[in-house]
This record gives C-alpha cells, structure tokens and sequence, in this order.
C-alpha cells in the first residue's frame, strides 16, 4: 500500500502542492486529498490574475481553491501579492496612460510614485482583509532581488519608480490589514546561491531594524539532479535562522535536466536518472527533517510529472521534476522520502 505523504511528515510540517483550480475536479484531486494538507495557487493568485484591472478583483479561483481545502481540511497559503511578473500593466501607468516608467519630470515622477504606492496597497489591503482568516503564510514580494542588477535589487517597474520603498509598503499594509497573526513571507529563488543569500540577509535585516514586519523567507527551491548542494540549501536556512527568521519550502521541484541541457528524454525516463533523483530527494529532505525547527511548510511546485511548469520551462522538453509519475504513480523518489521517517 502507498503510505500518505502528508501523514507521513505530520509531526514535522505540512506538505504542500501547488495546483491550478480545475485540478479539484481531475483525477489530480484524489492525490491531493490523500497526500497532501496544505494547497497554494499556481497562477490565479497572482496579480494580473485577481486584480486583472483596477478595481475589479477576479475572487472565484482562490475562493474555489480555499473551499475545497477547508473541505479537507488542508491549510492555504498564498502566492503572491507582489511580483514583477504577471502583473497587470495598469499598475504603471499614470492617470493619462502614459508609463511611469518613462515619465521625465521629476515632479510628476514623484506624484507617480506615490499613486503606485496607493494602488500597491490597495491591492494589498483588499486581498488581506478578505482572506487573512484562511492563508496560514503570505509572499509578500516575490524575487525582489537580483545579483546581476544595480545595487542587488531587481531593477523591475516597481524598484525603479519606488526603490525599496513597495517592499515596505507592501509588508505594513499586509500586516495592517491582517494583524499581529498573519505569517509575512519574502519570496525567491536561488536562496543557497552565496551572493543572492548574502544581498536578501542585508535586505531583509535592514528592514527588520526599521521594524517592516517580516516573519520568514520563502526559499522556492527549483533545483535540478545536479545542484545546487543540499548543504549550500542548508546553509542559507540557518543563516535566516539565526536571524530569527521562520523558513518555507515553497515550490519545490527537481528537473532531470541541468538548465541549459538540450536532450529530451520523451516519457521514457532512464531508470538511473529517477534514481539519482531518488537520492538527492532523499537527502534533502533527510535535511528537513533533520531541522524541522526551522523550516515551518514543504510545499511542491505541482503534484505529479502531468502537469509542471518544466515541460516548457527554460525550454520546451518534457521534464519529471514531482514524487509521482505521469500517471500519477510514486516514483522511486516518493519511497526514498517516505522512507527516511
Ligand atoms: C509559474 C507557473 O508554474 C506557470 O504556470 C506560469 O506560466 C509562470 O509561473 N517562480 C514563481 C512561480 O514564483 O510563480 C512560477 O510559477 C515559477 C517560478
């Protein structure tokens, strides 16, 4: 018999899975209901996607996502309120149309940037006060840094027409609207790599001092069979850690390809590949578990080799990245993970 995921790791956190809203009505969901107590949003929580235009809040996806969780008795958490991405383009316009982004004037650059900054918290705000009952953790912002940039910030829309100042206005409103209770989150990917751990631990402990309310970082965890090391991953949660900071695991996944490997292996997966994977899976949460006192959610970016963003991204070729298979079968990874407790 196939023991449950989420039964499995009970006594040290919850197991996630991100998951698209029509997967509660496909053969998705009996995974889900039996291995998982914890769902987010893939994409309907985004803000192109629940405020596609101003004022007009898109609630039925998530709204369907969180019944369905309550339902079964999983927790919620939510997937982004920030972001550079998916993000609809009226947030950086000014009232004639124009982008802020090319605005000259510095006056009116000034205006601009406190009308982003109201319609930034706004948007915030809202989302909080409605759901701040049902999400057991928030992103706040999501990828705000980026080495390759000037100064370590991501020179997004946001960065360049506020500097930092969206980060904090983001975090205020969120606890603002939600209270003393709410779990904040900073969001990003690439938390082992050294420079990027480093930049996110000076922003992060900056803020702190200047009292934004930040309770975790978010490490979204999209590896590879190659790398990055389990113990450069660890690194970084005990850095934030000593920080006094909560961490979440919270999209992960592991492709069978490096980044910029050009085969495709089709649905035949080479057993040695699903068992390299095995092991690293195995290791790592052999890790989490280890440090269960500092990491509070592992959530998966997907629930089974059907359905992941990484048949398309970097490049189109069908990846294998989840613990079940194409037909929702466990792979060798599941049972080397269930089989560390
Ligand atoms: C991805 C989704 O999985 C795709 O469906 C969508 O087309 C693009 O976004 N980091 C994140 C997630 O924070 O929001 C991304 O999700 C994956 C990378």
């Amino acid at each position: 018999t196939i023991p449950s995921l989420s039964e499995t790791f009970y006594d040290y956190f919850p197991i996630g899975a991100a998951i698209e809203p029509h997967q509660i009505s496909n053969e998705t969901s009996e995974l889900l209901i039996k291995h998982v107590n914890m769902l987010v949003a893939e994409n309907v929580m985004k803000p192109d996607a629940i405020q596609p235009t101003e004022g007009n809040f898109n609630w039925e996806p998530t709204d369907r996502i969180i019944e369905f969780a309550k339902e079964h008795n999983m927790e919620v958490r939510f997937h982004t309120l920030v972001w550079h991405s998916q993000v609809g383009d009226w947030f950086f316009k000014d009232e004639d149309g124009y982008p802020m982004i090319d605005e000259e004037n510095a006056e009116k650059r000034e205006q601009n940037k406190q009308l982003l900054l109201e319609r930034l918290k706004t948007h915030v705000t809202t989302i909080v006060e409605r759901y701040k009952d049902d999400i057991s953790s928030w992103d706040v912002v999501n990828e705000v840094v980026e080495p390759q940039d000037e100064d370590g910030m991501r020179a997004s829309e946001w960065y360049q027409i506020t500097g930092t100042e969206y980060i904090e206005t983001a975090f205020y409103a969120a606890r603002e609207a939600g209270g003393p209770d709410i779990k904040l989150y900073l969001n990003d990917y690439g938390t082992d790599h050294p420079k990027k751990r480093n930049i996110i631990y000076d922003l992060v402990s900056e803020l702190l001092e200047k009292g934004v309310p930040i309770d975790g970082i978010g490490h979204q965890t999209h590896i590879d069979i190659h790398g990055p090391t389990i113990a450069s991953i660890m690194e970084s949660i005990n850095k934030f850690n000593e920080l006094g900071l909560d961490n979440i695991i919270t999209e992960l996944d592991m492709s069978i390809y490096a980044w910029d490997d050009h085969q495709d292996f089709g649905n035949e997966i080479p057993l040695e590949i699903l068992n390299k994977q095995a092991e690293r899976y195995e290791a790592l949460f052999h890790e989490f578990v280890e440090n269960q006192d500092k990491i509070s959610e592992v959530v998966f970016w997907g629930m089974a080799d059907d359905h992941t963003w990484l048949h398309s991204f970097p490049v189109e070729r069908t990846n294998a990245p989840l613990l079940f298979d194409f037909n929702h079968q466990p792979k060798p990874a599941f049972w080397s993970v269930v089989n560390i407790v």
